[in-house]
Formats: C-alpha cells, sequence, structure tokens
C-alpha cells in the first residue's frame, strides 16, 4: 500500500493532537510525519505510533519538503496564510478552520454526504464547523429520501470547541474562580453566544451552519435558522434539529433510515432511557440520532436530537476521512 508524507499544522493544540491519535487509530498510511506548530513549540515533541516526533515551527519554508497531505488546525489566520503556500507546493491540505469554507474553489466535505465533492478540490479542502458536520450527517438520509424545505437548529455546545482556554473556564468556574475566556460564567449557565455577534443579531456560529449545511447540501433554497448555545459539557455537542420535509414520511422509516446511514447510530428507546447523550458520544467518531418524533404544529414536519464529540466527529476524524476519502476516490 502506498504510504504519505503527512504534516499536521498545529500539532501542540487540542485539535491537532487529537488528529495524530485518530491517525494513529485509523491507520492512514503515514510514511513521514510532520508535526508544526507555531515558533513557542518548536523543539517540543508529540507523540504518534510509539514515536517521539520533533515540531518544527511553520513558516514558508515548511512545504518545500515533498509533504502530500497537511492537516491544518492552527487558527484561521494561520489557514490564511498558510494553506496557499502549501497548495502551491501541490500539498493537498485539509483546513480545519472557518477560513476557507465559504470559497467557491474549496470544497466543504463531510465524507459520508458529499465526497464527490473532493473530486473538484484545488490542493485546499475545508473542514465544516463542528456543529454543522453531526447536523448534515444526520439529515442528509432525510434530505434524499424526502427533501428539506426549512430547518431550526438549536444547539447545545461543550466547552472544548473553544480550546483549552473554554475548557478551563469550566474547570476553574465548577471551582467557584472567574471566567477568564467567555464573557460570563459558564459553569452552572448557558451562554446563547458562540462566536462573534453579527449586526443582524445572529452569531457567527449560527451564521456557519446556515451557510454551511446549503454548500454541503447544494441547496440553496432550504430556509435555515439557528440558536446556538455553549454549555456546561467538556466534550460532545447536542443538537436538537427540527425539520420540515417536502414529501410526507412515516416516523418508524424516518427512524430506520438512521439502521442503514454509515457513520450514523440511531439510539431511540425513550421508554427504556435511551436516546443520544454527550457522555456516550465521547471519545467515538459517531453521530448519534434520536428522540425522532412527528412535529404537529407543521405539515410534514419532525424533530430529532443529534449528539457528537466535537473534537472527533466534528474536527479530527472528520479531517481524517476527508483524507482517506481522497486515497479511496483515487484523488491521492
Ligand atoms: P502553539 O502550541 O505553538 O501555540 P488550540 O486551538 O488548542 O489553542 O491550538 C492551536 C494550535 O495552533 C497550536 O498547535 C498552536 O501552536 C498552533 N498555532 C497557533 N498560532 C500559530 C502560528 N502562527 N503558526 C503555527 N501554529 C500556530
Amino acid at each position: 500500500m502506498k504510504r504519505y508524507n503527512v504534516a499536521v499544522v498545529g500539532a501542540t493544540g487540542m485539535v491537532g493532537q487529537k488528529m495524530l491519535q485518530v491517525l494513529e487509530e485509523m491507520k492512514f498510511p503515514v510514511d513521514n510525519l510532520y508535526p508544526m506548530a507555531s515558533a513557542r513549540s518548536a523543539g517540543k515533541t508529540v507523540k504518534f505510533d510509539g514515536r517521539d516526533y520533533t515540531v518544527e515551527e511553520l513558516t514558508e519554508h515548511s512545504f518545500d519538503k515533498p509533504i502530500d497531505i497537511a492537516l491544518f488546525s492552527a487558527g484561521a489566520g494561520t489557514s490564511k496564510k498558510f494553506a496557499p503556500i502549501a497548495a502551491e507546493h501541490g500539498v493537498i491540505v485539509i483546513d480545519n478552520s472557518s477560513c476557507w469554507r465559504m470559497d467557491e474553489n474549496v470544497p466543504l466535505v463531510v465524507p459520508e454526504v458529499n465526497p464527490e465533492d473532493l473530486k473538484d478540490h484545488k490542493n485546499i479542502i475545508a473542514n465544516p464547523n463542528c456543529s454543522t458536520i453531526q447536523a448534515v450527517a444526520a439529515l442528509k438520509p432525510i434530505y434524499d429520501n424526502y427533501g428539506i424545505g426549512r430547518i431550526i437548529y438549536s444547539t447545545y455546545q461543550a466547552v472544548s470547541g473553544s480550546g483549552v482556554k473554554g475548557y478551563k473556564d469550566l474547570e476553574e468556574g465548577s471551582k467557584g474562580e472567574d471566567n477568564h475566556f467567555y464573557p460570563h460564567q459558564i459553569a452552572y449557565n448557558c451562554l446563547p453566544h458562540i462566536d462573534d455577534f453579527l449586526d443582524s443579531g445572529y452569531t457567527k456560529e449560527e451564521m456557519k451552519m446556515v451557510n454551511e449545511t446549503r454548500k454541503i447540501l447544494h441547496d440553496d433554497s432550504i430556509g435555515i435558522t439557528a440558536t446556538t448555545v455553549r454549555v456546561p459539557v467538556y466534550y460532545g455537542h447536542s443538537e436538537s434539529i427540527n425539520v420540515e420535509t417536502k414529501k410526507p414520511f412515516e416516523i418508524e422509516d424516518v427512524k430506520d433510515l438512521f439502521n442503514h446511514t454509515p457513520g450514523c447510530v440511531l439510539r431511540d428507546d425513550p421508554k427504556n432511557n435511551v436516546y443520544p447523550l454527550a457522555r456516550d458520544a465521547e471519545g467515538t467518531n459517531d453521530v448519534y440520532v434520536g428522540r425522532i418524533r412527528r412535529d404537529d404544529s407543521a405539515e410534514n414536519a419532525l424533530n430529532l436530537w443529534c449528539v457528537a464529540d466535537n473534537i472527533r466527529k466534528g474536527a479530527a476524524a472528520n479531517a481524517v476521512q476527508i483524507a482517506f476519502s481522497l486515497i479511496d476516490q483515487g484523488i491521492l
């Protein structure tokens, strides 16, 4: 089997570390590994496959060497500057930041949903926002079978989505210490505020869900609205999704779809207290779907509850799965 030279940019960060772990777990065929981060981390070591690798500083010359694929998770500013440099050197970049997602030359991909978009890549591929990935994974079989006219997203998002700073605010806040990162205490609280506010009153996170869903499903006609909320959970985003379909459905048929949807797991036995939970999703790469029930307040409408590990399926695992899909499709 062919092996590939892989760079992980942001290898010391929360998602970068998970990318290394997932590459190892999924046995991605790595030949040489190049962990990269800022000058602050140059010379530190990271572990991969039982070996220590020295972290190198990311510079304009980092991609002079023969690298096949680079997984970026070092923030939008770093991606904006360095992804084009890598791409010019023939490296295929899979970028976890928000920087390139809505660029029309950049495929935005969840491998179970729109793998065919990878064929059009121009060396930069975007990993969608964490809350979008799990939502579209759950919506795809509904979209394919019944069409979708409208979506209402309400999210309950873990602090790890904000990186180490968010994690620490919950950890320290739970012990009564002041918040340093979030504008309010996150411990014992819910903040209806993720990313910056726009003039419209929505947050950037909410508009990421709206715009990215339409791009991934190739359907600008879907009406979508979102409220995104940070909750005191370390790992795992939960989402309430209200969907209006174009065609009528039987609720049991909708449930059964998730028994045949790769990457999705049906957890829907409320009488026995079985429904998707963040604690159960933590450490796994699947999207869990449950609480599927008809919404009688509109024609052809339903509600569902969807949960996934935001650092894995919402970031690192999806990026590595994109890399595998490139190989499977003969693109890499
Ligand atoms: P470093 O550890 O050297 O700061 P997180 O989101 O968990 O904070 O992680 C961010 C990741 O992005 C870290 O690996 C961090 O490296 C890396 N990073 C941040 N800024 C840069 C930069 N200018 N160049 C390269 N890597 C960066």
